[in-house]
């Protein structure tokens, strides 16, 4: 049986150069394939509020449900490292809650929680380190506060805000993160933040330089309806082929063809 990934092992890969590959799961059956296939990381993104609820956003999403789908992924999991998202609301209100919630996300199976901020959330990671929950950060993009940020638009494109992303990830490093996810910002930028922490990067639609990749399960196989982000390469045509064996099935079952008589 394959042995667990362990945080060390994490970041030992960063000192190694082998690039961590992570992506999205929310179920058993998903995380299985993803699993056996040999992914680093399963992050139970709150990217379902999205591809497995049908919302616009990621803001409904509830600590109930992400506690509902860890579970699920767990199940099927027997070395990719967990990540669970702490949903919108989960860490913002109190720290006592956020600790609570994040609590909550381990004894549901996840190894780590992620979070999405900058200076504004040091203390509480400092906090949920200490006790002992490791923590991956979130920057650039944050998808929480989309509406603050005027839209899924690239971030750290200018020498300012490129500056304001390197101290926060310093900062987030100091404060215990053990992984930072950076999601849409400029290659560059990203280049420059990969380049001055120990920690590993993980990159969504953030160019080549960070220290792996993730992305959203249901983008990269095709099967999310509404919308792709124009970074994700599509490893499988999903939604269609999942329309093409339901309309076989509907046909066999109106024709007759299905199920087969007996003495076929
Ligand atoms: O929720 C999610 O899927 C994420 C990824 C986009 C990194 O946070």
């Amino acid at each position: 049986m394959a042995k667990p990934l362990t945080l060390p092992d994490i970041l030992k890969k960063k000192q190694r150069g082998e690039k961590l590959v992570m992506l999205t799961a929310y179920d058993y059956s998903f995380a299985r394939w993803l699993d056996e296939a040999g992914i680093d990381l399963i992050l139970v993104g709150d990217s379902l509020g999205m591809v497995v609820q049908g919302h616009a956003t990621t803001h409904r999403v509830t600590m109930e449900q992400m506690i509902y789908h860890v579970e699920a992924v767990v199940r099927g999991v027997r070395r990719a490292f967990v990540v669970a998202d702490m949903p919108f609301l989960s860490y913002q209100v109190s720290e006592e809650e956020a600790i609570r919630n994040a609590g909550r996300l381990i004894q549901a199976g996840a190894k780590a929680v992620k979070l999405e901020g900058g200076q504004e959330i040091l203390p509480l990671v400092r906090r949920l380190v200490d006790l002992g929950i490791p923590v991956m950060g979130h920057l650039g993009l944050m998808p929480q506060r989309v509406q603050a940020v005027g839209g899924y638009r690239t971030q750290a494109v200018d020498a300012t805000s490129r500056e304001q992303l390197l101290r926060d990830a310093r900062a987030l490093e100091e404060a215990g993160i053990f992984s930072l996810v950076l999601e849409k910002v400029h290659p560059e930028a990203a280049r420059a933040v990969t380049g001055s922490l120990q920690i590993p990067t993980i990159g969504i639609g953030s160019g080549p330089h960070c220290d792996g990749q993730v992305l959203v399960l249901h983008d990269m196989l095709g099967l999310y309806p509404d919308f792709r982000p124009p970074f994700v390469r599509v490893y499988l045509d999903g939604g269609r082929l999942v329309r093409e064996a339901v309309e076989a099935y509907i046909r066999d079952v109106r024709q007759g063809t299905y199920p087969p008589s007996s003495d076929a």
